[in-house]
């Protein structure tokens, strides 16, 4: 049976402490380990967890300052992680086959990166970023480095070991990573226990409590899944930072909810139900990169696997004691809710917060000035299950294009399915949607980007400072995982 809705409080992840710090950089540690969590009012779920939680402990980094984060594996298998939305370089950004090997473990075939032709002589790869802290093959800690050269923004980590993201992530891997900076700091927006981030996520569970995920090979040999899941898992169970439908009590204030998207495959439409009287009542402030130049209010939200939408809500549009469900117009029955907040009775004090009429400026490449455009297909692989970018499915170290640090380009996207389109180290912005301007989803500074079924979108950015091997995929961890992907090398 599912859980009850609207049952438990909404948990919100609790902020990692730096195990050292210093006048530049702050240093983290996480043990990447099983843990039974308490998920389903009946049996428990053994997860993969980032120290012990689903999700993960949430860590907050300052623009400018590095922060170091040392993983330990202790799960069964290899892991791999990337900071999602960092500006990273090469040898920190969890290149999918860059593992952390487990305790005393082994792995076949071309696993490890350092069986990878062509790799050791990609720069990025020496210093100190990014190394195994053991050169043998029972190394258990990878110690990423991110310089956080990048403004605010809602960024998050989770697993991108090659061919077995998908399950990794579903099983729990994935925390959020919050840039701080002085910009956004000095707005008005909502702060403390009012700026909330939220994760959803949909999974489905065995009778004995246990993540249910169709893998063709739990020991994680093969990579994939069963045929009929070619389009991606899908769950039952709508969970917000790993709780079933849970629900916030509010006070009648403006409230800073960061939403992503962290399933594996489920697009959601999310809207207030009721909506405020007026409507309009999630005002974005940010997307993937940061905040918007402007606030835009919007019904509902689009919002595909890993992108990030922060809104914010003012709880003081509705009459005391309402109950706000959080709803998602493209489910139905369970997944057609999410959670809920329920608006005190209590007098609230003055609200110490705004959304001002600007938020922020940063110019924006000219697609005028691209050096180069490039054209990518995201496409079934034609007689057999699969997927693939420009007819190939991923091989590592076969780039698909190599980029001049420092150039603009432009990018287009092509597909046949649905594909959310992530793209590392940069972020973008949409400039078109099938040849018009882009869509109210679109704003604002990108790293993953919507497309539908026979849809194209183009896309400009500026390559900047790291020297490496970085990845274009489709962040549905099933087509990521069944080889749409690819790599491109930047110098
Ligand atoms: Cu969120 Cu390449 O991943
Ligand atoms: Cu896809």
């Amino acid at each position: 049976p599912l859980p009850p809705r609207y049952a438990v409080p909404l948990p919100v992840p609790s902020v990692l402490a730096p195990v050292r710090t210093d006048g530049t950089t702050d240093v983290y540690e996480i043990t990447q380990r099983t843990a039974r969590l308490r998920i389903l009012p009946g049996p428990e779920t053994t997860a993969w967890t980032y120290g012990g939680t689903f999700p993960g402990p949430t860590l907050l980094s300052r623009s400018g300052r590095r922060t170091v984060v040392r993983h330990r594996n202790e799960l069964p298998h290899p892991t791999v992680v990337h900071l999602h939305g960092g500006h990273t370089p090469y040898g920190s950004d969890g290149y999918p086959t860059a593992l952390i090997l487990p305790r005393g473990g082994t792995v076949s075939g071309a696993d490890d990166m350092a069986a990878m032709p062509g790799t050791a002589a990609m720069p990025g790869t020496t210093g100190m970023a990014g190394t195994a802290d053991s050169h043998d093959s029972a190394a258990v800690v990878r110690t990423y480095t991110y310089p956080m050269e990048q403004r605010a923004a809602t960024l998050w980590y989770h697993d991108h070991r090659m061919g077995f993201t998908g399950p990794n992530v579903w099983h729990g891997l994935a925390g959020f990573h919050l840039v701080h900076d002085d910009e956004e700091e000095a707005l008005p927006l909502p702060r403390g226990d009012r700026d909330i981030p939220l994760m959803i996520t949909d999974r489905s569970f065995a009778a004995d409590g246990s993540f249910r995920y169709p893998a063709l090979d739990a020991a994680q040999h093969t990579p994939g899944v069963r045929a009929r899941y070619m389009d991606g898992v899908l769950g039952d169970v709508i969970l917000v930072n790993g709780a079933p439908w849970p629900v916030l009590p509010t006070r009648r204030l403006r409230y800073r909810l960061r939403l992503l998207n962290a399933s594996n495959a489920r697009r959601y439409r999310l809207a207030l139900d009721p909506p405020p009287p007026g409507g309009g009542g999630l005002v974005q402030i940010g997307g993937d990169g940061g905040l918007l130049q402007t606030p835009l209010a919007h019904d509902s939200l689009e919002i595909a696997p890993a992108e990030r939408f922060d809104v914010v809500v003012d709880f003081s549009r509705y009459r005391p004691g309402t109950r706000v469900r959080l709803v998602n117009q493209l489910g139905s029955g369970g997944t057609a809710a999410v959670m809920r907040f329920d608006v005190s009775t209590a007098r609230p004090p003055a609200d110490d917060s705004r959304i001002p009429a600007r938020l922020s400026a940063i110019p924006t490449p000219r697609p005028d000035r691209a050096t180069a455009v490039r054209t990518f297909h995201f496409q079934r692989r034609a007689g057999s299950t699969g997927w693939t970018i420009n007819g190939r499915s991923y091989e590592p170290g076969r780039p698909l294009a190599t980029v001049r640090l420092g150039a603009t380009e432009v990018w287009r996207f092509v597909t046949d399915f649905h594909h959310p389109v992530h793209l590392h180290l940069n972020h973008f912005r949409v400039t078109a949607r099938n040849g018009r301007s882009p869509g109210p989803y679109d704003a604002g500074w990108k790293d993953t980007v919507d497309l539908r079924p026979a849809e194209s979108v183009e896309i400009v950015t500026r390559f900047t400072d790291y020297p490496g091997r970085y990845m274009l995929h489709c962040h549905n961890l099933e087509h990521e995982d069944m080889a749409m992907m690819a790599d491109f090398v930047t110098e």
